[in-house]
């Protein structure tokens, strides 16, 4: 069977006509013969982009070995579980958005973190309902089931070739010889210091004598190498059962926490149908809830799609870009959560009727204060951490994986013996309505905590697809990963190249607070002058948004290439 989906018969029928069009006349360009007599195509090189160098190296070493995409996946989260332990890791969860050239399809896995079965409604308030500060930050009270694990072990098992074994050695090997510690894993631990020294075996491997190591000083991890074999060496069962499992459980409940050994037993991914959507040619095929990004990007995309060329051009397109962000980002507010607990009218949201309605309401020339649309009242550190990568294969398969342990180190809570760093992903759930989580994003009742809810995401890896061929893309950095997608994707249908789509400058609004964050050079003065006499109220941020990792495959000169973000130390490379 062909396996290059652009070239199938199959995208003859997803894409728009225009785009069909255009397709036929790449691929006249590049000599292929299209449809009648289709031909095997595939990229000429594989590509990987990570967080890390190590991380990247892995993948390559895997796909060298003959694995293909999803095993070098397998082999690229443990390792930046290991190596950038203030992103993602074994005590988190993630997304991994599949494409199978065999089989044309494409698969979502969702490793997200769950509510143990202990945890209530009101759990992070107080008796006179005020939340307690802190306790969805730091602690075991702030983890939830952790979910990369078993979502490793899914992607190997059901998609890989190699054994889970092979796929987590560069990881064990980088845990038990140790790393050198990164700026970027420096600057994070040096902002949880205070709470790593309330867990003294995270405090024992991240603060030798009690105080932070320097840049290049080397981490060694013999219990998480432990903890880590024992995964390889019993797949699923090896973490969520037996030793491992009961280290995690009893150093949670001796800090106060309320995991239980059912709570890890009955811990399963779930496989959910990726959100499609399309804008002008350009199909996207991104994250479903519990990721808030799909939906949020879609109903952006539609009502762009209500402007012409021309009104979305210079200082109006970047105004009208704000208020979809401020609209969809008010709905996400409102409506999202995980839909296996609450009820999310999805096809509504999603609907091209629903966002005409929308733009009703929006001035060409003015802003909407945020407070002026029906929603949540504003009773009010935005963060890198989070990690994203992005494959494909010479197959033409491809992953784009976003993981996290959420804030930077996650619960900076280490139970004892394991080495695995735990999640606050509980932050991620609305513990109050209209109450700002670490990200200053508001929610309500369908994002509130119940036992084996997932807390709401914006992570959003994502495939882009075109006459252009493919784009794998994604980012950290909490509330602002969709808008930051969805620049790239934008900027990638207006032909920009990987290298672009990761060094771009970016801008942010998510509708609580109201307020355009940006980095410094996303606007010229002159646009700020203009967007502040629209009413816009901007603020340039002092840190750098997100970490992109990015992989293009051009079709018509069939072309891979491999970006990472500038603001980061990570690599991208072509084998
Ligand atoms: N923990 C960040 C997110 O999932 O959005």
């Amino acid at each position: 069977m062909h396996r290059f989906a652009i070239m199938s018969a199959v995208l003859l029928r997803r894409f728009t006509r225009t785009a069909v069009v255009s397709l036929a006349l790449v691929v006249g360009a590049c000599g292929l013969v299209f449809p009648d007599n289709m031909q095997r195509f595939t990229p000429a090189k594989a590509g990987v982009a990570s967080a890390d160098p190590r991380a990247t190296q892995a993948g390559l070493d895997v796909l060298a070995a003959g694995g293909n995409a999803f095993d070098a996946a397998v082999a690229v989260a443990a390792t930046l579980g290991v190596v950038e332990p203030s992103s993602s890791g074994f005590g988190g969860g993630g997304f991994f958005l599949l494409y199978e050239a065999d089989s044309d399809r494409y698969r979502f896995i969702d490793a997200r973190e769950t509510a143990p079965a202990a945890a209530t409604h009101d759990m992070y308030l107080d008796a006179d309902g005020n939340p307690v500060k802190g306790l969805t930050v730091s602690g075991p009270l702030a983890a939830g089931i952790p979910g990369e694990p078993a979502g490793m072990v899914y992607l190997a098992e059901n998609f890989g070739t190699k054994p889970l074994a092979e796929l987590l050695a560069p990881a064990i090997y980088h845990a038990e010889n140790g790393f050198p510690m990164s700026r970027r894993a420096l600057l994070g631990l040096r902002f949880r210091k205070n709470s790593v020294k309330q867990s003294p075996a995270m405090a024992d491997v991240f603060l030798p004598g009690g105080e932070l190591p320097a840049e290049g000083d080397v981490i060694r991890q013999p219990d998480l190498a432990a903890t880590l074999r024992r995964l390889a060496a019993q797949g699923a069962d090896g973490y969520y059962k037996g030793e491992t499992a009961r280290l995690l459980v009893d150093g949670v409940r001796a800090a106060g926490g309320i995991w239980t050994l059912d709570d890890l037993a009955n811990y399963t991914v779930v496989e959910r149908d990726p959100l499609v959507t399309s804008y002008r040619g350009m199909k996207v095929v991104t994250a479903p809830l519990p990721s808030s990004g799909g939906i949020v990007l879609a109903q952006v995309f539609n009502f762009l799609d209500g402007y012409s060329d021309e009104q979305l051009a210079g200082v109006q397109g970047q105004h009208l870009l704000i208020e979809a962000m401020r609209r969809a980002y008010r709905d996400r507010a409102l409506y999202l959560g995980d839909t296996d607990f609450v009820d999310v009218p999805v096809q509504r949201l999603i609907s091209r009727d629903y966002m005409d309605a929308q733009r009703a309401d929006v001035s060409l020339t003015r802003a909407t204060p945020s407070s002026a649309l029906e929603g949540i009242p504003d009773d009010g550190s935005s963060g890198d951490q989070t990690t994203h990568f992005s494959i494909i294969d010479t197959d033409g398969n491809r992953v784009a994986a976003t993981i996290t342990v959420n804030t930077w180190y996650g619960a900076a809570f280490v139970p004892p013996g394991t080495g695995v760093i735990l999640n606050n992903e509980m932050d991620d759930f609305s513990i109050k309505p209209g109450v700002p989580n670490e990200f200053e994003l508001v929610g309500a009742e369908a994002n509130s905590v119940a036992p084996g809810k997932r807390p709401l995401s914006s992570m959003s890896p994502t495939f882009l697809e075109s006459d252009r061929g493919v784009a794998i893309v994604g980012t950290p950095g909490g509330s602002r990963i969709i808008t930051m997608v969805l620049r790239s994707a934008l900027a990638w249908l207006n032909g920009a190249t990987a290298e672009d789509m990761v060094s771009m400058k970016r801008f942010h609004h998510q509708y609580l607070p109201d307020r355009v964050s940006y980095e410094a050079g996303a606007f010229t003065a002159a646009d700020i002058a203009a967007l502040q006499a629209m009413g816009h109220n901007l603020k340039e941020e002092p840190r750098p948004f997100g970490n992109m990792n990015v992989v293009t495959w051009d079709t018509s000169a069939n072309r891979v290439t491999s970006a990472s973000d500038p603001r980061g130390e990570g690599e991208g490379r072509v084998y």
